[in-house]
């Protein structure tokens, strides 16, 4: 049963007591003894239709908030047999190559169908809708499992009408969202905690001089904040054309300074990264030399963008901030911008809470 298996983990200290997910739990926990009522009622079940068909649960909310570790306990104890837990990139992966396989017809309906005879319980972890061929079909696929009797499960950062924001043919997206919103609960899992916060030190987030060292401290901040050795590349868009993201992971992205401040990008790309992403991976910064006032210039910009929208940081580089670009026609808007990223690297600076932008 999920509320003893929550309840056994907090009293063994593997978890800490935490009341959002408390709340949670028993969400879930109800719909467990629904799915398992239904399917000990076996083939009477079936008839049921729509109303035997109980509500699936969206559970949203920002990073490192156990999400998808309270999703895996759900599935984990769901007595249930036709079940299966995927992440959603990869679950969009399979649909494609099973729809390419199909080819004509009405291939959602019939991969839906197919999908529901394996699974009756869907658990998704992620969704996450960056690309328009995931935009356009999730919203009928999703119906169609819906109308096979498949509940889902699934997490995300954003709520249903936050996905895919600012993509492209984006009102061919909305009837997904109003489907997510009319069937599936919609749960904010909203506590104060970052569980992989609390890893990092503030201190160890601005990383100097440069080398084997600084790149090893860095790789086991980006696996303390994302659980992964290396993210997925992917884009976000930005005024109508996509930038490209070396790597990206729960709320983290991952970029060298050159490709962030040698390559010509301005300020909507940098609002794009600070809305995307709640930190920010800058390697390799260089002494910046007087002639590279446009790096400069750029990285204060980045710098600025990142501070407004209280970001986290976590940088490698040649020297300290202020030893960066100590002189140059750049150097007055430098300074602030040296006393910013020394504020970044403070307890308070990470203790705080994410705003929305
Ligand atoms: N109550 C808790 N006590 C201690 N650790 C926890 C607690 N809840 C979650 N964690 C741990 O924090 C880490 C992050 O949790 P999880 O991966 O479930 O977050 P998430 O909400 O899915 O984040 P994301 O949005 O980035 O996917 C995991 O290692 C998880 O085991
Ligand atoms: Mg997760």
């Amino acid at each position: 049963m999920l509320p003893e298996a929550y309840a056994e983990k907090v009293a063994g200290g593997e978890l800490r007591d935490d009341a959002a997910q408390a709340s949670l739990i028993t969400r879930l926990s109800s719909l467990a003894e629904a799915l398992e009522t239904r399917e000990q009622r076996g083939a009477i079940g079936k008839f049921l239709g729509k109303n035997g068909t109980p509500k699936g649960i969206y559970i949203y909310g920002d990073v490192g908030r156990g999400k998808t570790m309270l999703m895996d306990l759900f599935f984990a104890s769901l007595n249930v047999q036709a079940k299966q837990r995927i992440h959603f990139h990869a679950f969009m992966q399979d649909i494609h190559k099973r729809r390419q396989a199909l080819r004509e017809g009405d291939v959602v309906t019939q991969v839906a169908k197919d999908l529901a005879k394996r699974a009756q319980v869907l658990c998704l972890d992620e969704i996450q809708i960056s690309d328009i061929a995931d935009a356009m079909i999730v919203g009928r696929l999703f119906q169609a499992l819906i109308a096979n009797g498949v509940v889902i499960v699934t997490t995300s950062n954003q709520p249903p009408n936050q996905l895919y924001r600012d993509g492209l043919n984006r009102d061919l997206f909305l009837p997904a969202i109003k489907l997510m919103e009319t069937n599936f609960e919609l749960i904010s899992l909203a506590g104060p905690t970052d569980y992989r916060l609390g890893r990092v030190k503030a201190w160890e987030s601005f990383v100097t001089p440069l080398g084997a060292k600084a790149d090893a401290q860095s790789q086991k901040i980006w696996e303390r904040l994302t659980d992964v050795p290396k993210g997925e590349s992917g884009e976000i868009p930005v005024l109508g054309r996509n930038l490209h993201v070396p790597e990206r992971a729960h709320g983290c992205a991952r970029f060298s300074f050159t490709e962030l401040c040698e390559a010509p990008l301005g300020p909507p790309d940098y609002l794009a990264l600070a809305a995307n992403f709640q930190t920010l991976f800058v390697e390799d910064i260089p002494a910046l030399k007087i002639s590279q006032r446009n790096e400069a210039k750029r990285f204060v910009l980045l710098i600025d963008t990142l501070y407004d929208a209280k970001r986290h940081l976590v940088a490698s580089s040649a020297e300290a901030p202020e030893r960066i670009y100590p002189s140059g026609d750049q150097r007055f808007e430098f300074a602030r911008t040296v006393s910013r990223l020394q504020e970044m690297q403070s307890a308070a600076w990470w203790g705080q809470k994410i705003v929305e932008t």
